[in-house]
């Protein structure tokens, strides 16, 4: 999930959430740090990050979809979803 040339997680939001460029203040190739901040809580997709990512998500109150360069597809989105709901394996 979080490999820079194949993850989604990796290839959408790393560019800009790396260990140089801590937008948001993390990490994304760091997991313990993302574990540690709860940006990602295994099991369960009301943290930060699955938010932000969820177009359906009303309650965003004003924060930005990320990436933010728009949504991703619907399919990668469920593929994330399903990822964070299977444990969120460090992967
Ligand atoms: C083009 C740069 C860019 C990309 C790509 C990007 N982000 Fe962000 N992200 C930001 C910036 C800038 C902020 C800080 C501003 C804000 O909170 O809206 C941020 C903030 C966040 C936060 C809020 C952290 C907090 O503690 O409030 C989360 C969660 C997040 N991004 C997740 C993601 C995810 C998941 C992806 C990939 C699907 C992603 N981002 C891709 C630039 C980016």
């Amino acid at each position: 999930m979080m490999n820079p040339s194949t993850g989604i997680l990796g290839k959408n939001c790393v560019a800009c959430h790396n260990s140089r460029d801590r937008n948001g203040n993390y990490d994304m190739t760091n997991y313990e740090d993302m574990i540690a901040k709860g940006v990602i809580i295994p099991g369960d997709v009301t943290s930060k990050m699955y938010r932000r990512m969820d177009k359906n998500d009303a309650n965003l109150e004003g924060l930005t979809s990320m990436p933010l360069t728009g949504y991703l597809p619907s399919l990668e989105v469920n593929i994330v979803k399903s990822w964070i709901l299977n444990g969120a394996k460090n992967d």
